[in-house]
């Protein structure tokens, strides 16, 4: 065949469009640097659907603030029973009610948690759950700081005006197996949204958000198969990890690169960013919610609230963050409510010193006792040497901004 220009033109032209086909999305795309230069440590940014998720993930107006007189009594003093806000004064009592109407049961209005006419009541189950979900939002508020630092949460980031939250989760059903040497699959190739449509294990959740199932799979050595430095996760560990982490990153609308430097999975320094110490912390706090305030509340549940095995729904990244690299953006409407930090009373948490040798700025504001870090025993695995990564790895975004 004669290679002619007019070939040539088509074949260009047609490479030109597979390659457009191919990528699935129209230019232009916006690409934002994360890490030092070379690395590929970049987000790419398609703008049409950042303008989208934007829309998606606006915080509603405050309410207006209630003008304190001094001396107005306590709503623990006048109603009949207040377990959570007692310490807040009536007019800000109300104004919290009005809130979670709006944020929670828009629609249904007070009488979503109350019989009308006996607010003191306690039959109505929501009533029940909405007490235990003021407890963890002031847990979340006050002793994970070093997840949702003075941003906060509200009811609003995870219900947004609905009874359910958008993004929860339940234990999958048992899979059924034709048995014998069909074996079991480990619930792979199914191609699961929650593992952004990846033949991944369709189960991210239980063992990370549930369990306390290791996540890091590397070994500390090349090929180090003996011995006490010996790396015993298996590949099925390994494809677990993934799983994991590729719900991270589409509940964050972030790719890997936004914490890893992908070369160096592992690797915590200047080979990752803060964003990944901040995640660190993301993870142990979603498994403390679900344990700690989720679990305990299933029989307050009517069975249609339940999963398929009759647990709970609970909370995941997503649950939050829903396609946002910060629930809302950032916007931080906790200060605005009061009744979403626990009162100045109460006992706060114990806040950490800082590392030695760390200014207080970069030191984790409070670390909660955390018993698996030990247990995990790794380079870069206890809050202290998080912090001397979070020290070079926020260098690592002066040098590249
Ligand atoms: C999402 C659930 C929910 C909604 C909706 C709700 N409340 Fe409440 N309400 C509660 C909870 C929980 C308490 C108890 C708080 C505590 O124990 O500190 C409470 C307590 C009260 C009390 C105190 C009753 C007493 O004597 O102990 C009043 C009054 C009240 N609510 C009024 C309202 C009004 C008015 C609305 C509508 C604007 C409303 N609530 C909407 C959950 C709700
Ligand atoms: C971290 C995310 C998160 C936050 C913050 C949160 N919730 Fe929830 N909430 C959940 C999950 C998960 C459920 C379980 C969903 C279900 O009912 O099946 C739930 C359920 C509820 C229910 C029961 C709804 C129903 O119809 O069964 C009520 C009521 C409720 N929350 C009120 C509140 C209030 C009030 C606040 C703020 C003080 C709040 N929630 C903050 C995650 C959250
Ligand atoms: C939001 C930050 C974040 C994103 C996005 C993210 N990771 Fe991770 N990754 C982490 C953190 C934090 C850990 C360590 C978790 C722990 O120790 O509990 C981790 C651990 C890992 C590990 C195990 C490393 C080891 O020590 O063995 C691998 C592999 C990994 N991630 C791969 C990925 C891949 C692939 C993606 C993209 C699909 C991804 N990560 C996206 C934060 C992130
Ligand atoms: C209870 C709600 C909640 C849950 C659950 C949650 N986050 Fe967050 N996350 C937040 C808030 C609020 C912020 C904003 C903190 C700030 O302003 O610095 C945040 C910030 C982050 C950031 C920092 C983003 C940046 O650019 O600085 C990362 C990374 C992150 N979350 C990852 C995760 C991961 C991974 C999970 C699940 C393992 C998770 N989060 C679960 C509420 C949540």
């Amino acid at each position: 065949m004669m290679f002619t220009t007019a070939t040539f033109r088509l074949l260009i032209a047609s490479t030109v469009a597979l390659l457009v086909v191919g990528c699935g999305e129209r230019p232009p795309i916006a690409v934002s640097q994360t890490g030092f230069r070379g690395t590929a440590m970049e987000q790419v940014y398609n703008p049409r659907i950042l303008a989208t998720q934007a829309a998606l993930n606006k915080a509603p107006d405050v309410a207006p603030a209630i003008v304190e007189v001094p001396g107005t009594p306590r709503a623990g003093a006048i109603y009949q029973n207040v377990q959570v806000l007692g310490d807040l004064s009536v007019g800000e009592f109300a104004r919290t009610m009005a809130a979670i109407t709006e944020w929670v049961a828009p629609q249904q209005g007070c009488n979503y948690c109350h019989i009308a006419g006996n607010f003191a009541d306690d039959s109505v189950y929501t009533k029940v759950v909405a007490r235990k979900m003021l407890q963890m939002t002031h847990k979340i508020n006050a002793g994970w700081k070093t997840h949702v630092a003075e941003t906060g949460v509200t009811c609003y980031t995870c219900h947004r005006g609905n009874n359910i939250p958008k993004e929860v989760w339940f234990k999958p059903e048992q899979q059924k197996s034709a048995g014998g040497a069909l074996g079991n699959d480990f619930g792979q190739n199914r191609a699961a949204a929650s593992v952004g449509l990846s033949s991944l294990p369709y189960d991210p959740f239980t063992p990370y958000f549930l369990d306390s199932k290791p996540i890091r799979v590397n070994g500390k050595e090349a090929m180090a198969m003996t011995g006490t430095a010996a790396n015993r996760s298996s590949t099925k560990q390994a494809e677990s990890t993934y799983a994991t982490m590729m719900h991270w990153s589409t509940s964050l609308g972030v790719n890997c690169t936004y914490c890893h430097n992908t070369q160096a999975f592992a690797e915590w320094g200047a080979n990752a960013t803060p964003q990944r110490a901040t995640a660190w912390y993301g993870i142990r706090m979603a498994r403390e919610l679900n344990n700690e305030y989720m679990v305990p509340i299933t029989n307050v549940f009517p069975a249609n609230r339940l999963g398929p095995t009759g647990d709970v729904a609970k909370a995941n990244c997503a649950t939050c963050h829903q396609g946002a690299y910060k629930p809302l953006y950032g916007a931080a409407m906790a200060k605005h409510y009061p009744a979403m930090y626990p009162s100045v009373k109460a006992a706060e948490p114990a806040v950490a010193p800082a590392a030695p040798g760390l200014p207080q700025a970069d030191a984790p504001a409070a670390v909660p006792a955390k018993p698996e870090v030990k247990a995990e025993g790794k380079p870069g695995a206890n809050p202290e040497s998080k912090a001397v990564a979070l020290v070079s790895a926020s260098k690592a975004e002066v040098l590249v901004k």
